[in-house]
């Protein structure tokens, strides 16, 4: 593993890889104070609370939406950047959801016990709803009200629905930037958001970005550790707002345990020992931290976070897990050249695991989906940077599926000959905006098209300035890349059709790496390009 990537301020895949190359918030000894402020704490749909709540500091979310079901999340943490300043006492948590935002006709309700074990937070597993429908939902303690948050429910199985609108994203480094795109995300029309992983990121402090955007402490590795992290980019208003709007699908990537870990290999040299309790620790942390079905539990080390969410006939969501199964990056990670590094094309290299990607294959053989999404982690477009080296090498990026090409070669042989309808690949990871036609041999240059791949830029994470005309200078070598911006930050939206895709970019204002020289939330938010694809006809088009 490559253990020299301490610059967090460029990208995971690109850090030193190129050649040349307490917010105050009011502690409480306890929580009796909450029963003196009950009516004040009452909130109308949309309005947001953030620090003033007194107990739900860090706000409301809902994820995983199924026909007749959603999963609603909160936490109790009265001091939430210190481990969230509740006793080791169970905590009933009443909830509730309506079907207009003023709460006044519920139609479900109950009550949960949050214990410490699991940080106070707790995830309800609300069943028995109406298909394609919104709901709004809050919770209570001890007299004290959360935000209203709203949700929705997905399509009923057979039914094709006459549209489904998201937004996805990536790559939230608190450090390196506002979130000016939550803010605009928060306020558009969709009826969910996918998160393909960086959620947070595990670095610790650095000295040279403001205080008011700083981490806490050194490099996260315990419980304590991973929940005050967590709780600090959830008390961004604008993370709370887009959570309080929409229904979250996420799954993780490196940083939310380790930066490019592979299965139980650390970064850093620690002990096996160690590295396991610290991604346990991160997964236990994660699942406590994000709305999840109820099915998505720990199980030994592990974490069964791959998994299938239908939208009605009109789209098959296979969200994956790039990272707690792969075997080791090749020749110690890094960009390497296939001609010293054949590792590359190992049979045995693998991204998914076995088991994996067996569910993948039968999903995919089973699907009866007009558009089959692969919500996932790092580039699974071949992306060859031996341009850049002025001889004839090929050059990959070995963190990201190049470095993992009979696996990634077998999915995309697999895809072309099952005839699999309409793939359309959203990734993270490299904090930059790609398009990309996938190719069953992206070597043939007659090798048909069978998909398409979107890579949302980060919300705030670093790219590198000077990293975009590098990679621009690789593109004519990789013609079925069609679009590459590293200047911007953003996020993607995706409104989707029985008869076509499209996909919007929406980026931030440009603004200079490492730290905006602006660190504003109020950044301008704009439609930058956009891209459509035509159910049936594989290859991007590309319409502004
Ligand atoms: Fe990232």
């Amino acid at each position: 593993m490559n253990s020299d990537d301490q610059d967090s301020t460029t990208s995971d895949a690109m850090a030193g890889a190129l050649p040349t190359r307490r917010r105050a918030i009011k502690t409480f000894g306890g929580l009796a104070v909450a029963a003196f402020v009950p009516g004040a704490m009452r909130a109308a749909w949309g309005e947001q609370q953030g620090g003033s709540n007194p107990v739900f500091t860090l706000g409301v979310a809902s994820g995983d939406p199924g026909s007749d079901r959603v999963v609603l999340w909160t936490r109790l943490a009265p001091d939430p950047l210190n481990g969230g300043g509740l006793n080791d006492r169970a905590a009933r948590i009443d909830w509730e959801v309506a079907i207009d935002p003023a709460m006044t006709r519920t139609v479900r309700r109950g009550t949960t016990t949050s214990t410490a074990r699991n940080g106070h937070a707790v995830s309800v597993h609300v069943t028995g709803l109406r298909p394609d429908s919104w709901y709004y939902y809050r919770f209570s303690h001890r007299g004290v009200q959360s935000r209203i948050g709203r949700t929705r429910t997905f399509p009923a199985a057979g039914v094709l629905p006459a549209r489904m609108r998201f937004a996805f994203c990536s790559c939230q480094h608190y450090e390196q930037g506002y979130y000016a795109a939550y803010r605009d995300m928060a306020t558009q029309d969709l009826d969910f958001v996918v998160h393909v992983g960086d959620y947070i990121y595990e670095y610790a402090a650095s000295a040279n970005v403001p205080a008011a955007r700083r981490h806490q402490g050194g490099e996260i590795a315990t419980l304590a550790d991973y929940r005050n992290r967590y709780a600090l980019y959830r008390l961004d208003r604008h993370l709370q707002d887009t959570h309080a709007a929409f229904p979250f699908i996420v799954t993780f990537d490196d940083h939310e345990v380790d930066n490019n870990y592979a299965g139980l290999i650390p970064e850093d040299e620690q002990t096996a020992e160690a590295f396991r309790q610290r991604r346990r620790n991160a997964y236990q942390v994660y699942r406590e931290s994000m709305p999840l079905r109820a099915n998505v539990q720990a199980s030994g080390d592990g974490l069964n976070l791959y998994r299938r969410l239908p939208y009605g006939r009109l789209a098959d969501i296979l969200v994956l897990d790039t990272r707690q199964y792969r075997s080791d990056q090749p020749c110690d990670d890094g960009l390497q050249f296939l001609q010293t590094c054949p590792a590359i094309l190992s049979p045995d290299a693998t991204m998914l695991g076995a088991t994996q990607e067996a569910w993948l294959f039968d999903q995919l053989r089973q699907s009866r989906a007009t558009w089959n999404v692969l919500a996932q982690q790092v580039m699974m477009m071949r992306w060859d940077l031996g341009a850049l080296t002025g001889q004839p090498l090929n050059y990959y990026n070995v963190d990201a599926w190049d470095g993992y090409q009979a696996q990634r070669d077998r999915i995309l042989r697999f895809l072309a000959e099952q005839r699999v309808a309409n793939p359309v690949v959203l990734t993270g990871d490299i904090h930059s905006a790609w398009a990309a036609d996938l190719k069953a041999d992206f070597n043939g240059a007659s090798s048909p098209v069978i998909g398409a791949e979107f890579v949302c830029t980060s919300i705030s994470s670093g790219f590198g300035d000077s990293n975009d005309p590098l990679v621009k200078a690789t593109l004519p070598s990789n013609p079925h890349i069609r679009y590459f911006d590293g200047l911007l930050r953003g996020y993607s939206i995706c409104t989707v059709t029985p008869g076509a895709w499209r996909t919007d970019f929406r980026a931030v204002q440009r603004v200079a790496d490492p730290v905006f020289t602006v660190p504003s939330a109020d950044l301008p938010v704009s439609d930058v390009a956009a891209f459509n694809l035509i159910a049936g006809q594989a290859g991007l088009t590309r319409v502004l």
